[in-house]
């Protein structure tokens, strides 16, 4: 992987630039987006394609940003999943898929699964950049590493993660786990964790998931085994959320949360140990998407992630934070209207009952609705689609959300859902449509590539996938068929 020649002249400060001048360094640094360090030239992470196991390294652009073209030309016609992250510090902790714990994995010799390498395409930097989807039974795990803290030392740790990708399964953590995979006990472990705790299922009144510390043998919001509504993340939807930890393996923890694409940090916790936990034990091995012991329940998404030595100074977090708003992850592409991958849209149905509905993601579903100038950022967001390159077939488009990326619209059953992509083949399929003239004569209608007789078509306010008549299901009617799987492609309502 080559060194630009005007990287290092370009790329600014970085995250282990600003926790290396507050004395903190990085011993670990990990990222499928970006360089963490303004001088690192080395490759970003390594992908596996399905067609011949051959495998490529992607690395920076000159800016210090993914160069994700490498990855989209090495994986054309096949698909790949991420096979490791590599550490960007001196200490070379690279991730790897885990090969299992306790729990074993559902890969080969009980190991876990990689990440589809294209199921969270997002913008960052101004670039079409992937960050890294954990489904149910992926991880990525080091059990010999160098410079992590041990045995109670000091260490801090944040990640990029979303607020809007998360479930309840144990364990969406990033950090300090058990070299054996196995539960060591209390103490054993330091990760951040972002989740639904449902151990306190109350605690939880909003969207969003909560930032805890994963200490081994518990998910803590703070010193209690207990609820600490300080932990939720609030006021939602946020797609892009910074979560962080620091521990300084004697007596004392943090625990903060902040929006990736705007403003501070929010303390959650601040204070002694937990019971049984002081002094630490940590043991130095490096966990992503998964428990300690291998649980890997978990789901989540990853962008960007760090450990230190000692105890972060809350500047340097708050320096490391305004770094990452700069990023822009999230942000507007800049491209509108169009079929173009990478392109905004909103998909207006052209029925005469229904001009004025767009399709939306309404929790999950995907239904046609009012929307206007005047509606709320979260229903503007929910309408608004990034055109993607076909999951399944490049020459055909899949429709990501804008509120919930890594979110796609997908049919199941014949209804159409706004759901995780998870790499499989059949979610690619359901979750790719051609797009061709409309029927009625205006804008574009949008063919299933795996059901091709089929069409996006809205019927009594939800979507489907429709055929003009010759089935029993009402939605197949062909009444108004023509008008209801013609949609106009315009700008987005979101900014
Ligand atoms: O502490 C919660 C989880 O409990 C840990 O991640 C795992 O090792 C154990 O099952």
């Amino acid at each position: 992987m080559g060194l630009c020649v005007a990287h290092s002249e370009i790329v600014k400060q970085r995250p282990c630039d600003i926790y290396a001048a507050a004395s903190t360094p990085c011993v670990a640094a990990h990222s499928t987006v970006r360089s963490l360090y303004a001088k690192y030239s080395g490759a970003l992470y390594q992908v596996k394609r399905a067609s011949d196991n051959a495998t490529e390294n992607i690395g920076l652009l000159s800016d210090g940003y993914a160069n994700a073209a490498t990855q989209d030309a090495f994986c054309a016609k096949t698909t790949c999943i991420i096979t490791k992250i590599y550490d960007q510090s001196a200490e070379h902790n690279d991730l790897a898929i885990s090969p299992g714990g306790y729990y074993k994995g559902p890969g080969p010799n009980g190991s876990d699964l990689g990440a589809a390498a294209d199921a969270l395409p997002v913008t960052a930097g101004g670039h079409q950049v992937y960050g890294v989807s954990i489904s149910p039974g992926m991880g990525y795990r080091n059990n010999r590493t160098s410079g992590i803290a041990v045995k109670g030392k000091p260490e801090g740790m944040y990640m990029v993660s979303s607020g809007t990708h998360f479930n309840s399964g144990c364990c969406f953590d990033y950090g300090n786990a058990e070299t054996s995979g196995t539960d060591t006990g209390a103490g054993h472990m330091d990760t951040v964790n972002v989740s639904r705790d449902l151990s306190w299922p109350t605690c939880h009144n909003g969207s969003g998931p909560g930032v805890h510390a994963d200490l081994e043998n518990g998910i803590f919001h703070w010193n209690q085994r207990s609820c600490n509504p300080a932990a939720n993340v609030g006021g939602g939807p946020r797609p892009f959320i910074s979560a962080w930890l620091k521990n300084n393996g004697q007596t004392r923890f943090a625990l903060k949360w902040g929006d990736a694409q705007s403003g501070g940090l929010n303390t959650i916790y601040s204070g002694a140990l937990p019971s049984g936990y002081a002094p630490m034990r940590q043991e130095g091995a490096i966990i992503l998407g998964i428990g300690g012991d291998n649980s890997h329940a978990s789901a989540g998404s990853f962008f960007e992630g760090v450990m230190t030595t000692g105890f972060p100074t809350d500047s340097a977090d708050n320096a490391i934070q305004s770094n990452i708003v700069a990023v822009g992850y999230g942000a507007p592409t800049g491209l509108s209207g169009t079929l173009t991958p990478g392109s905004e849209i909103s998909l207006q149905a052209t029925t005469s009952c229904c001009t004025g509905d767009y399709v939306r993601n309404e929790n999950g579903t995907a239904v046609i609705a009012p929307i206007t100038s005047s509606s709320p950022e979260q229903d503007k967001g929910d309408s608004t689609w990034i055109v993607r390159r076909g999951l399944a077939d490049n020459s055909c488009v899949s429709f990501e959300s804008r509120n919930n990326p890594g979110d796609f619209l997908r049919h199941l059953n014949l209804a159409l859902h706004v759901q995780q992509f998870d790499g499989t083949s059949l979610s690619r399929s359901d979750a790719t449509f051609c797009p061709q003239l409309g029927k009625d004569g205006k804008g574009n209608s949008f063919r299933s590539v795996n059901d091709p007789t089929k069409y996006i078509r809205h019927y009594y306010g939800k979507l489907y996938v429709a055929s003009d008549g010759d089935s029993t299901n009402p939605w197949d009617t062909t009444a108004l068929w023509t008008d209801d799987v013609s949609f106009i492609v315009s700008p987005p309502w979101s900014p």
